[in-house]
């Protein structure tokens, strides 16, 4: 079959059956019988070899014209044929935007608590006028301790089991925040009074048993004013406190203590009726009004302006809200703890919703 009318009754059968082919699996058996390596077209090339030398450049020409003649021809049939499977898929397939979304879709992935309850704080504190701020986790012993008013020797030092990187050649190591309270200097330092912010963020500190471990989560809180003092303070937790638990009243207790960046300083518990434990108190965070030397170490004149500020550990408002018992968990990334503590994609809270969604 080289004769060049074999070569048009073969184009003539080819361009018939691919006009004819009625659907996508018939375009491709056609394809495989004249492309394919059996195929009629590429059998005609497998005989070239076979041919007188003068004939073979003229048939090989001519059969690689058919070819890309039925290759077009191929394609250009089978655009048509996608087209009309695409239609007849639409025809039937109708996506009612309208609809809720799914729940299988909405239960696939689940919001950590911790995140959850940062949004919590977030929402509270946001309404009552507190912008969010943030620093760095790697730190310098400056902004972590000296100038919080803890200077080298001190033994606060000691108490938060500080990582260290190794020192660099001139004698100062980085470290792991231990605290958010670095983010009140960075925030001072940077901006003059009015300030009202929180700063939420991960810190560390080398520990580890079931209500400790060594990278866990805290919120700090600064307001700095001409005559910010410790009424506003208490308001501002009490307003907190009754928000995040959702309820109407919360019993709060004002312990003395000593943070040596705050002067006085107090740790707060909240009466545990507020998480259906009554008679027990829970410690929740540590606060105090902003001592007078780390105003100054940020550049701000103690006699005109004064605050206070207050550190809560995230996490461990997550434990006491949702009743979860131990802290490791949350860092396991084991998906069955998650699916059963975490939260769906839409449970945004918001003081009008209601904040835990
Ligand atoms: N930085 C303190 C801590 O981590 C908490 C704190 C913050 C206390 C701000 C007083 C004021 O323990």
């Amino acid at each position: 079959m080289t004769s060049s009318n074999d070569l048009s009754k073969l184009e003539a059968d080819l361009l018939s059956e691919i006009a004819g082919a009625a659907d996508l699996s018939a375009i491709e058996a056609v394809r495989v019988s004249a492309l394919g390596k059996k195929g009629r077209v590429s059998e005609l090339m497998s005989r070239l070899g076979s041919l007188p030398p003068e004939e073979r450049k003229g048939f090989g020409q001519t059969v690689n014209t058919l070819k890309s003649k039925v290759a077009d021809a191929l394609d250009a049939r089978k655009a048509v044929l996608e087209d009309a499977a695409l239609d007849a898929r639409l025809k039937t397939e109708r996506a009612d935007v309208t609809l809720p979304v799914r729940l299988g879709a909405e239960l696939e992935g689940r919001i950590h608590p911790v995140s959850q309850v940062l949004d919590e704080v977030i929402e509270i504190f946001a309404d009552m006028g507190f912008a969010v701020a943030e620093g760095p986790d790697i730190e310098t012993d400056a902004m972590n301790f000296d100038k919080l008013n803890i200077p080298a020797e001190h033994p606060a030092r000691q108490d938060h089991d500080t990582f260290y990187f190794s020192p660099k050649p001139d004698g100062t190591r980085l470290l792991l925040r231990t605290h958010t309270s670095p983010v009140q200097i960075r925030t001072m330092s940077n901006q003059k009074p009015p300030i009202r912010i929180i700063a939420p963020g991960r810190v560390y500190r080398c520990d580890s048993d079931q209500t400790h471990t060594p990278m866990f989560h805290q919120i700090e809180g600064l307001v700095i004013d001409e005559s910010t003092h410790m009424g506003h303070l208490k308001w501002v937790l009490q307003e907190f406190c009754k928000a995040f638990f959702e309820v109407d009243e919360v019993k709060m207790r004002f312990r003395a203590s000593h943070f040596p960046f705050t002067e006085p300083s107090m740790e707060v518990d909240v009466g545990a009726e507020a998480i259906g434990k009554p008679g027990k108190w829970l410690e929740i965070l540590g606060c105090g009004m902003v001592h007078p030397n780390v105003l100054r170490n940020c550049g701000l004149d103690p006699e005109k302006y004064q605050g206070f500020a207050f550190g809560v550990g995230l996490d461990r408002l997550a434990m006491l809200k949702y009743g979860i018992p131990d802290l490791r968990p949350f860092f396991g990334g084991d998906l069955r703890w998650l699916r059963h503590y975490g939260f769906g994609v839409l449970d945004v809270p918001t003081l009008g919703g209601g904040i835990s969604g």
